[in-house]
C-alpha cells in the first residue's frame, strides 16, 4: 500500500486506540464498500473453503462487520472473530449469530496452542504496530495446527507510521514492512510460504497494492 500521508503520532495517542475509534466510526461505510466485492479476497476465501472440511477451526482476525468474510466462512467452518472496534464487533455480531467473537487487540491475544486450521487476517494486520507484527506471526504460528494456513493480505511498501487525517470520514493509523521483509518475517516465525502474490486493487477509488500470502504451519 502507498503511504497516505505521515504525520505524527504524538497528536493522535495510541495508535491502538486510533484505529478502534476509526473502525467505530468509518465501519459501516467500509462494510458498504467491502460488499460491493473483491475478487481477491473472494479468491482467497474459496482457498479456505476449498482446502478444509466442514466443522473446521477458523480464526478471523481484524473480521470487521463480519460482511462479507466471516458470514461466508460461517457456513462451514467454526469461526472466531477479533475485532478492536465495539462498533463493528457489535455488527458482526448481529450479521454472524453463528460465529463467536472476541473484542481484543490481535497483538495482546492468549489463545490455545494449535486450536485453529485456518487463521485469516484480511486488511488487519497492516493496522498493528511494526514492533508487535513478528511477535504476532509467532503467536499465529502457534494457534495454528500442524498444516494449518494463514491467509492474509500484508502491506507492499514499508513504513512505520502512516495516518491519513481522513480516511472514510475519520483519522486512521497503518504501520508495515514492505514485502520482501514480511515473506521473511513469516518464515522466521516458522511458517512455510506457498504462495505470496502483489496484487494492485481500487478501493473507494484509491488504487492500493497489497502482499497476499498463504503460508502453512508445518506438518
Ligand atoms: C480494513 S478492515 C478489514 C475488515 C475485514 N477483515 C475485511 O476484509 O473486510 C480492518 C479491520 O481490522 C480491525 N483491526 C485493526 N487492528 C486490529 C487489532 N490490533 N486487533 C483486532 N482488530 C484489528 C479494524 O478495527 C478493522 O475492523
Amino acid at each position: 500500500m502507498e503511504p497516505r500521508g505521515i504525520s505524527g503520532l504524538d497528536d493522535y495517542g495510541d495508535p491502538t486506540e486510533l484505529v478502534a475509534a476509526g473502525y467505530d466510526r468509518v465501519g459501516e461505510r467500509y462494510t458498504a464498500l467491502a460488499m460491493q466485492g473483491n475478487e481477491t479476497k473472494a479468491r482467497h476465501t474459496n482457498l479456505i473453503l476449498g482446502r478444509l472440511p466442514d466443522g473446521s477451526d477458523v480464526l478471523d482476525l481484524g473480521c470487521g462487520s463480519g460482511q462479507p468474510t466471516t458470514a461466508i466462512l460461517a457456513r462451514r467452518f467454526n469461526v472466531i472473530g477479533v475485532e478492536l472496534s465495539s462498533v463493528q464487533i457489535e455488527r458482526a455480531r448481529e450479521a454472524v449469530p453463528n460465529a463467536r467473537f472476541v473484542q481484543a487487540d490481535m497483538s495482546r491475544l492468549e489463545l490455545s496452542l494449535c486450536s485453529f486450521d485456518a487463521v485469516v487476517a484480511f486488511y488487519s494486520i497492516i493496522h498493528v504496530p511494526r514492533a508487535r507484527q513478528q511477535a504476532l506471526f509467532e503467536s499465529i504460528y502457534s494457534w495454528l495446527r500442524p498444516g494449518g494456513i494463514l491467509v492474509a493480505s500484508l502491506a507492499s511498501t514499508g513504513s512505520e507510521i502512516d495516518i491519513e487525517e481522513n480516511y472514510l470520514g475519520a483519522p486512521m493509523y497503518w504501520s508495515s514492512f514492505d514485502a520482501e521483509t514480511s515473506r521473511q518475517m513469516l518464515r522466521d516465525a516458522g511458517l512455510e510460504l506457498e504462495r505470496a502474490e502483489l496484487v494492485t486493487q481500487t478501493f473507494d477509488g484509491v488504487e492500493e497494492r497489497h502482499l497476499w500470502v498463504v503460508a502453512r504451519r508445518p506438518s
